[in-house]
């Protein structure tokens, strides 16, 4: 059994990643922007035993802390950060949203280098933690298409972040991923996407089991090809 902590886990990948994990008897810390509006997570924990709801908002570094502090010293083998936002609809040249983009920012890209750091000595503890950052082909120079200026620079930008952090931690017992996870039928990625967030998390979870040191810094697609940066 091991110790899984998802960031989102109130809606699309990020809960399907709780189901799937509670259904195989991991016990899972599922992280929530506000407890008192999850009730589709609420579901979920009602029906298992082994789900712990803890408020987070990643874009509240206050939040993160708090989280830290509420989740102690335990071992955590796994961390998984899916919370990530669009950004807004104004994301074109000629009509961006400035404050928009900073509040972006601060949850696509400042928020998962404030939640590695909160919970590395938790991952040291398990002795071999891996920590996932969810990105976004967006996120990807090779992406072939223009607009959403918002979105994929704090995608780009948290990638980065996470390349870093495999650098920096590259002596400590943690495996640091960057994920694709597919177009998926979410609300982010609307019912018309190419997989059902259950392949989504299937793909997910069978990348980071296979990972090792090595690996460290590596960007992946949903499917396990590595993703062109
Ligand atoms: N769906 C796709 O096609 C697709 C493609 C590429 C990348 N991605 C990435 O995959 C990840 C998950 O996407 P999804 O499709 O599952 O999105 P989703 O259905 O819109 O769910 C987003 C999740 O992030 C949480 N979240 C947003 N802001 C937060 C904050 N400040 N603090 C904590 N949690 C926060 C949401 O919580 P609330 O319920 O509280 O809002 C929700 O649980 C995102 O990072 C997204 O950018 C998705």
């Amino acid at each position: 059994m091991a110790t899984v902590m998802i960031v989102g886990a109130t809606r699309g990948i990020g809960l399907e990643l709780v189901r799937q994990h509670a259904a195989d008897g991991d016990k899972v810390v599922a992280c929530a922007r506000d407890t008192n509006a999850a009730e589709k997570l609420d579901e979920v924990a009602a029906g298992a035993g082994n789900i712990d709801i803890v408020q987070l908002d990643i874009a509240d570094p206050a939040s993160i802390e708090a989280a830290g502090k509420t989740v102690g010293d335990q071992p955590i083998d796994t961390v998984i950060i899916v919370a990530g936002v669009v950004g807004g609809a104004h994301q074109s040249v000629d009509d961006i949203d400035i404050e928009e983009w900073h509040r972006t920012l601060d949850a696509n890209t400042i928020g998962p280098l404030l939640v590695a750091r909160t919970f590395k000595p938790n991952l040291v503890a398990s002795g071999k933690g891996n920590l996932m950052i969810v990105s976004s082909q967006l996120g990807a120079s090779t992406w072939p298409m223009g607009g959403m200026y918002i979105y994929s620079s704090t995608k780009a930008a948290v990638g980065k972040v996470g390349k870093i952090l495999s650098i920096d931690w590259a002596a400590e017992p943690i495996i640091i991923s960057i994920m694709h996870p597919g177009w998926v039928q979410t609300d982010m990625g609307g019912p018309h996407a190419e997989i059902t967030a259950e392949e989504s998390a299937s793909g997910i979870r069978k990348v980071i089991a296979g990972l090792t040191k090595e690996d460290s810094g590596n960007f992946y697609k949903w499917n396990g090809d590595i993703h062109p940066w």
